[in-house]
């Protein structure tokens, strides 16, 4: 391959420099700060997940309206493993019930439901709500909600590195010609354009294992307010910061 890499790549990507102006089409969203909202009204844990749970019913019925054509939430890590059983049984609950409970005003409001994560170890009763509610959901065009659970960035990767390497095995594929669209094509996200805007809520600025192949040129914003309180108007200020960034793709902007 010639140096700085196949013209067509080095074409397509300069296309794509420019300030932004239009809103994201595609939002993840790592949804952090459940605990530490409990902690400072003096409740537990569980009552901060639920009361999240409430802002993701509200951000999920507003995200359309802003143009948002794909909204990504991560709920729960692989890592999310290491809290105490409590929490985390108490979490899956709340999810079930959240899922089941809300599965008929997502299809109403037009919402497409898809899970990203590993299924095997998780509650066969939560797999069960969530397979019926992707299945009731399928035909939803207003948004595509992609909710992480059980999710790993790196975990992802190896699984998609696994089928290559399984279709390498059998013939099918040489290695040496392996693609980042072949790659793409093995990732829980197939098919779905990458994030354009990343947000964290709660103040951390790292992505704690989400999304790693698919966030490789999103805008990051960070912003300290905890997820149960982070509103309508929080969207739309991210979005306003969204606007004026100028993605440039590894290129050089574009000021002519
Ligand atoms: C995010 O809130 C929800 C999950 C990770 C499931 P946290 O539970 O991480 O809240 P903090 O970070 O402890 O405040
Ligand atoms: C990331 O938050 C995972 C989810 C929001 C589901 P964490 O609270 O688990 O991340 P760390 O541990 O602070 O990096
Ligand atoms: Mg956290």
């Amino acid at each position: 391959m010639p140096y700085g890499g196949d013209m067509m790549t080095r074409g397509k990507r300069k296309d794509r420099i420019s300030c932004v102006r239009t809103n994201p089409q595609h939002v993840a969203i790592i949804m952090d700060g459940n605990g530490r909202w409990a902690k400072k009204r003096g409740r537990p844990r569980l009552f901060g997940h639920r009361a999240g749970l409430e802002t993701v019913r509200r951000i999920v019925k507003a995200a359309p309206n802003y143009g948002i054509k794909y909204l990504t939430l991560y709920a729960f890590s692989t890592e999310n493993w290491r809290r105490p059983r409590l929490e985390v049984e108490g979490l899956f609950t709340l999810l079930q019930e959240y899922v089941d409970k809300e599965t008929t005003e997502l299809v109403k409001q037009g919402v497409r439901v898809r899970f990203f994560g590993n299924r095997e170890g998780l509650p066969p009763e939560a797999v069960k709500v969530m397979a019926h509610c992707e299945q009731q959901t399928s035909a939803g065009k207003r948004l595509n909600l992609g909710i992480a659970l059980n999710y790993g960035g790196r975990g992802e990767i190896v699984r998609a590195v696994q089928a290559l390497a399984a279709r390498v095995e059998t013939g099918g594929l040489k290695a040496a010609d392996i693609t980042e669209a072949d790659l793409e094509s093995h990732l829980f996200t197939h098919g779905l354009p990458d994030p354009d805007l990343l947000i964290r809520t709660s103040g951390e600025q790292r992505l704690s294992n989400f999304l790693l192949w698919q966030l490789a040129y999103s805008e990051i914003y960070v912003t300290s307010v905890l997820w149960p309180d982070f509103t309508e108007e929080d969207l739309t200020e991210a979005l306003s910061s969204y606007r004026q960034r100028e993605r440039r793709f590894g290129g050089i902007p574009d000021k002519g």
